[in-house]
C-alpha cells in the first residue's frame, strides 16, 4: 500500500488577512504578512485504499516527538468539515494534472485514499489550524500523486515557482494556508504568497493558551462580518501603509517598529469584530489580563526596569495571545511569562520554513 506522510506548520500574521474580495477563490481584501511556525503544525498521512476516499478520525502512525508535552490532537471535524477536506483533496488532484507535466514529473496511478490528520495544538483555538491543515493536505496530496516522490521533492525544494503554484491551490481551501509553504517571513498579496529575505534574528513565538474550546464565530463568518463595521472604511488603505512600514522594518531587522505596528493591527482587527453588524468578541477575561500586562513593554518607554526588546504581540481569531521575541531573549521571556501567568499553559515554538516530508515509518504499512 503506498503511503505518504507530511507535516505543515501554522503561521502567525502580523498584518492580518481579514475580509475577502472573492470568497469563492479566497482572494483577500488586503495584503497580509506572517511568520511561519515550526512545531505548531498538522501531520497528514495519505494511504492508498481499495474503497472510497475518506477522512478518518484517527491519528497518523508514529509521529516524531517534538517539544510538546501533550499528545497530538485529532481534530473533531463536522460533516461539512470532512466534505471540505475531500473537496480540497480533489482540487489538488486536478492541479497536479496541470502542474506535473510542466515540471517534468510523472503521475502515480490515482487511487482512492484514506486521509488521517492530527495537530500539535488544540484546533479551533485561534492558532490557525486551517492554515496548517490545508497546507499539509495540499503538500501531502501533491507528493502522493507523484510516481517518483524523490523527483517531486527535488523540484519542490529547488523550484520556488512550483511550490508557490501549490500555495495558490492551498489558498482556495484556506486563505491563510498559502503562507505556510515558505518561511520564516511571508508576504501574501492578491493571489500569491512569497517569502521575504530579511536580516531578522531567529524568533520564538510564545502562545498563551487562554481558551481552547470552539470559537464563537468561525473565521469564514468573521471575514464577512468585518465588512459591516463602520471601521471597515479605509481599512485597505491603512493596511497597505502598514505593510510598507512592516516590509521596511523587516528589511532592517527593526523589532521595535514591528512591535508597534503588529500591536495596532491586532487591536484594529479585533475592533472590527467588536463593531460589526452583529458584534462579537473572541476575548476572554484572561485575554485582557495578558494584553494589559504586555502593553507597557510595547508602548513608548518600555516596562519599568525592563531591558527587554519590545515583544511583537498579536492574536488571531481566538482568545489566545502570541508573543514573538528574539530567540536570544526567549529564556528571559519564558521566566517572566510563567511567573506572570501561572494559570495558563504557554506553548513555545520557533520560526520555520514550511511544509516538510516526514521520516518513513519504521514498520511500513502493509507489513506484519
Ligand atoms: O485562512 P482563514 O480563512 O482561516 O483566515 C485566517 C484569518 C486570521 O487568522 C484571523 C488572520 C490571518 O491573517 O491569519
Amino acid at each position: 500500500m503506498r503511503q505518504t506522510r507530511v507535516s505543515a506548520p501554522s503561521n502567525i500574521a502580523l498584518i492580518k488577512y481579514m475580509g475577502k474580495v472573492d470568497p469563492a477563490l479566497n482572494l483577500p481584501a488586503n495584503g497580509s504578512l506572517s511568520m511561519t511556525l515550526n512545531q505548531l503544525c498538522t501531520y497528514v498521512e495519505i494511504t492508498e485504499t481499495a474503497t472510497a476516499t475518506r477522512w478518518l478520525a484517527e491519528a497518523p502512525a508514529e509521529l516524531p516527538s517534538g517539544t510538546f508535552s501533550g499528545a497530538v490532537r485529532v481534530p473533531k471535524l463536522t460533516e461539512a468539515g470532512i466534505l471540505k477536506v475531500i473537496r480540497h483533496h480533489e482540487r489538488v488532484l486536478a492541479a497536479v494534472f496541470e502542474l506535473f507535466p510542466v515540471h517534468g514529473l510523472s503521475l502515480a496511478p490515482i487511487t482512492p485514499v484514506e486521509i488521517r490528520t492530527a495537530n500539535t495544538f488544540p484546533a479551533d483555538s485561534g492558532i490557525a489550524s486551517s492554515a496548517s491543515s490545508f497546507a499539509a493536505l495540499t503538500f501531502g496530496t501533491a507528493l502522493h500523486s507523484a510516481l517518483d516522490p524523490k523527483a517531486f521533492t527535488k523540484v519542490w525544494e529547488e523550484n520556488l515557482e512550483f511550490r508557490r503554484s501549490f500555495a495558490k491551490v492551498s489558498r482556495q481551501g484556506s486563505g491563510s494556508s498559502c503562507r505556510s509553504f515558505e518561511g520564516p517571513w511571508v508576504l501574501w498579496e492578491k493571489g500569491a504568497a512569497a517569502g521575504l529575505i530579511t536580516p531578522m534574528p531567529e524568533m520564538v513565538d510564545f502562545v498563551v493558551l487562554i481558551a481552547t474550546g470552539p470559537k464563537p464565530v468561525t473565521s469564514t463568518q468573521a471575514h464577512h462580518l468585518v465588512q459591516t463595521s463602520p471601521l471597515w472604511e479605509g481599512r485597505t488603505e491603512r493596511v497597505a501603509e502598514r505593510l510598507k512600514t512592516v516590509e521596511a522594518a523587516l528589511g532592517e531587522g527593526d523589532i521595535i517598529t514591528l512591535s508597534r505596528v503588529a500591536w495596532a493591527e491586532m487591536w484594529e482587527m479585533h475592533s472590527l469584530f467588536h463593531t460589526c453588524s452583529d458584534p462579537f468578541t473572541y476575548w476572554e477575561p484572561g485575554t485582557l489580563k495578558v494584553i494589559k500586562w504586555l502593553a507597557p513593554y510595547i508602548q513608548e518607554g518600555g516596562a519599568e526596569g525592563s531591558e527587554l526588546t519590545p515583544p511583537i504581540v498579536t492574536m488571531d481569531a481566538g482568545a489566545n495571545v502570541h508573543i514573538l521575541v528574539a530567540a536570544a531573549e526567549a529564556t528571559k521571556w519564558q521566566t517572566i511569562l510563567n511567573k506572570a501567568f501561572p494559570e495558563f499553559e504557554i506553548l513555545q515554538d520557533t520560526q520555520g520554513t514550511g511544509a516538510k516530508v516526514l521520516p518513513a515509518l519504521t514498520k511500513p504499512v502493509g507489513t506484519s
